[in-house]
């Protein structure tokens, strides 16, 4: 893990609301998921190739926008749990450090003020709810304020098991208001229980897909995917691109690590669509190991929640810098002159 996020993990764990450092923090059941993903990646060993002119070396991505970085935001719920202007502060933190950053449907601020703030393109991730109608709503609105995708989260039919200690079974320190910040607009008038209404549908399928592509007339890519046959079906369905993803392994625990899966699914969906992935990354060489793998981008969960919480939008900034500086040398050193150069060849399990 790159120094830096151990300091800000350890300077947000101090500054954190104890019930949110726990909810941010854990995955499901016996946290196996969770607390393999970093060793996943330290498991594969790299080729590098000599003679190559890296004099330059550029790590420019144009995937659903153009961004100077391939390390990205993945969508986290509840960032003002962790800072006062919750994503808004994170997205003048990912703009500052041209990050791609995708906002998750369960954001404490309103979707067009993180838009302002990112002032580029972004994604937006969408859970299908109960009633339908908010999550279209929410697409359409994303697409007009400038989202360039959607997200859609496949891997929660409904959230997992977390692991909670008596002491943490208290609900989080979040209001009504911050939780329902964008959902507000689009409830019914009278409702008995909203909570049911934007709670995740549990019958998403592939027609889904097609769905959430027509909401908002946006490219679709399928997030929480760790099966080559099921990446070839949602291509087939008309996803325009594959996220492998266990979600931070904070739904179903012993799920494999998302190192051991990306290969078979690069492999599978070859140049059709791009492959995001992410979980456990911590530093540049995880993320170019998954480059090498074949991912087109690298996303952050936990890391950017811990950057928040310590130090707000400047942290966020230094952060995403820091890593693409570590990426950017150990291509470098690797002889990859663009991210186009870096092939499964520069990567071996021996
Ligand atoms: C998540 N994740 C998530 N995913 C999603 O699609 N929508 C969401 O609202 C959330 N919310 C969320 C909250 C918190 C606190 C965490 C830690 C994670 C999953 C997230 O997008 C991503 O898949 C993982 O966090 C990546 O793993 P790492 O980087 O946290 O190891
Ligand atoms: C989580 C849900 C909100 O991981 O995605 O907490």
């Amino acid at each position: 893990m790159h120094e830096l996020l151990r300091e800000l993990r350890d300077r947000a764990e101090r500054a954190a609301d104890p019930d949110s450092w726990s909810y941010l923090s854990r995955g499901s059941g016996d946290q196996r998921t969770v607390g393999e993903a970093h060793d996943a990646w330290d498991r594969y060993r790299l080729r590098p190739r000599v003679l190559r002119d890296v004099e330059d070396v550029s790590t420019e991505l144009d995937l659903f926008g153009h961004w100077p970085s391939p390390i990205g935001i993945a969508p986290t719920a509840f960032h003002a749990l962790l800072e006062a202007g919750g994503e808004v502060t994170t997205a003048t933190g990912a703009a500052a450090a041209g990050a791609p950053m995708v906002v998750s449907s369960r954001a404490t601020r309103r979707l067009e003020d993180i838009a302002a703030s990112l002032a580029g393109p972004w994604w937006f991730q969408a859970y299908l709810m109960r009633d339908r109608s908010v999550t279209a709503a929410l697409i359409e609105r994303a697409a007009d304020a400038g989202a360039t995708a959607v997200v859609l989260t496949a891997d929660t039919p409904y959230v997992g098991h977390r692991a909670r200690t008596a002491a943490q079974a208290r609900p989080l320190p979040l209001s009504d208001e911050q939780a329902l910040t964008n959902m507000r607009d689009h409830l019914p008038a009278e409702v008995d229980d909203i909570w049911e209404l934007i709670d995740q549908r549990a019958d998403l399928s592939l027609a889904d897909i097609g769905w959430a592509a027509r909401a908002g007339g946006l490219p679709v890519i399928v997030k929480g995917v760790l099966r080559a046959d099921d990446a070839l079906a949602c291509v087939r369905a008309g996803a325009s691109g594959i996220w492998v993803s266990n979600h931070g392994g904070r739904q179903l625990d012993r799920a494999v690590s998302t190192a051991a899966a990306l290969p078979e699914i690069v492999a599978a969906v070859g140049d059709s669509v791009p492959v995001v992935v992410d979980g456990g990354v911590r530093d540049g060489y995880d993320a170019l190991t998954a480059l090498a793998l074949g991912a087109r981008a690298v996303m952050l969960g936990r890391p950017v929640l811990w950057a928040l919480a310590a130090g707000g939008s400047e942290a966020v900034g230094e952060m995403l810098v820091e890593l693409t500086a570590e990426l950017r040398h150990a291509m470098g050193l690797a002889g990859a002159a663009c991210l186009g150069d870096l092939d499964r060849s520069v990567v071996t399990t021996g």
